[in-house]
């Protein structure tokens, strides 16, 4: 199990939601840790009231991430754990005709932000021998799909991709990498889903202390996938066993959210 007492931490999107809670569940867990927010008010006051160090900026450019890891490498001497949280939903409610703008955003955010910081940090931990955890905040959307919403979904199972290439390749040289799948998370997102966070709450919305706890619980057995709401793992088993029932169930679903925003009328 990753010990955490001492370890330095970069936490992405930490100046609210979930990124903040983890941040803070580091902190608790006796890590030094660098938080990150594009606001940069919200990631100065995080880092104030946790005891962190702040590192504002955009995680998502090649630039903004580099610059957030030469900051927090000088910070932390060397960066143990990487949590990349910080993700976008620019979900309009017609989702096909998205500009090419909203989706360049969010593949850039939720997708590139990842792959930009892995091409940082897994060469300097490939070289110094020591190992690192790159933790990406996916979502639910990432291994099943989120109604009403494609680039959101989209991005996010791509996220999920390319956290499962980084483990595959990285993993027996000591590289440990996880994917965060949350369904609805008590958060600023979730509050700007509109008429999807009735949908998104069905089952109950967690709060994102709650994902942190199930971030860091997952550590015992270092489980790749961390479904803080347990019924997505069936969910997803369900998916893979018979992908049209699955299909079936969703145009249902969807169906449903049709008639009670009146959509196709
Ligand atoms: N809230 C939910 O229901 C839910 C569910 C599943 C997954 N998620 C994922 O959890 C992660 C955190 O979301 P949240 O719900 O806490 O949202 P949030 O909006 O409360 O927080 C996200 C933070 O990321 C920051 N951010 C956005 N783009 C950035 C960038 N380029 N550089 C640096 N910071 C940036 C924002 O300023 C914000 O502080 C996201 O990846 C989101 O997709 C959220």
């Amino acid at each position: 199990m990753q010990n955490l007492q001492g370890a330095g931490a970069v936490v992405t999107g930490a100046g609210h939601g979930i990124g903040r809670a983890l941040a803070a569940r580091l902190v608790a867990e006796g890590a030094r840790v660098v938080v990150n927010d594009l606001d940069e008010d919200a990631c100065r006051s995080t880092a104030e009231e946790l005891g962190a160090t702040a590192a504002p900026g955009d995680c998502s450019s090649d630039a903004g991430v580099r610059a957030l890891v030469d900051a927090a490498t000088a910070t932390l001497g060397r960066i143990d754990v990487f949590l990349a949280n910080a993700g976008i939903d620019r979900t309009q409610p017609d989702s096909l005709q998205a500009s090419d703008e909203d989706w360049a955003a969010m593949i850039d955010t939720n997708v590139m932000a990842h792959v930009r910081a892995a091409r940082a940090l897994v060469p300097r931990w490939l070289g110094d021998g020591g190992g690192g955890r790159f933790v990406v905040t996916a979502s639910a959307a990432g291994l099943l799909t989120m109604i009403g919403a494609a680039p959101y979904s989209v991005t996010k199972h791509a996220a999920v991709g390319f956290a499962e290439w980084l483990s595959v390749t990285y993993g027996h040289r000591g590289i440990a990498v996880q994917a965060i799948c949350p369904q609805g998370v008590q958060t600023r997102m979730l509050d700007q889903a509109g008429p999807l966070k009735d949908l998104l709450t069905r089952d109950a919305a967690l709060t994102p202390e709650q994902v942190a706890d199930a971030w860091v619980d997952s550590l015992a057995d270092d489980r790749f996938l961390v479904l803080p709401h347990p019924e997505v793992g069936a969910y997803y088993a369900a998916r893979a066993a018979d992908p049209d029932a699955w299909l079936a169930s969703m145009r249902r679903l969807q169906a449903k959210v049709d008639q009670l925003t009146g959509a196709g009328q």
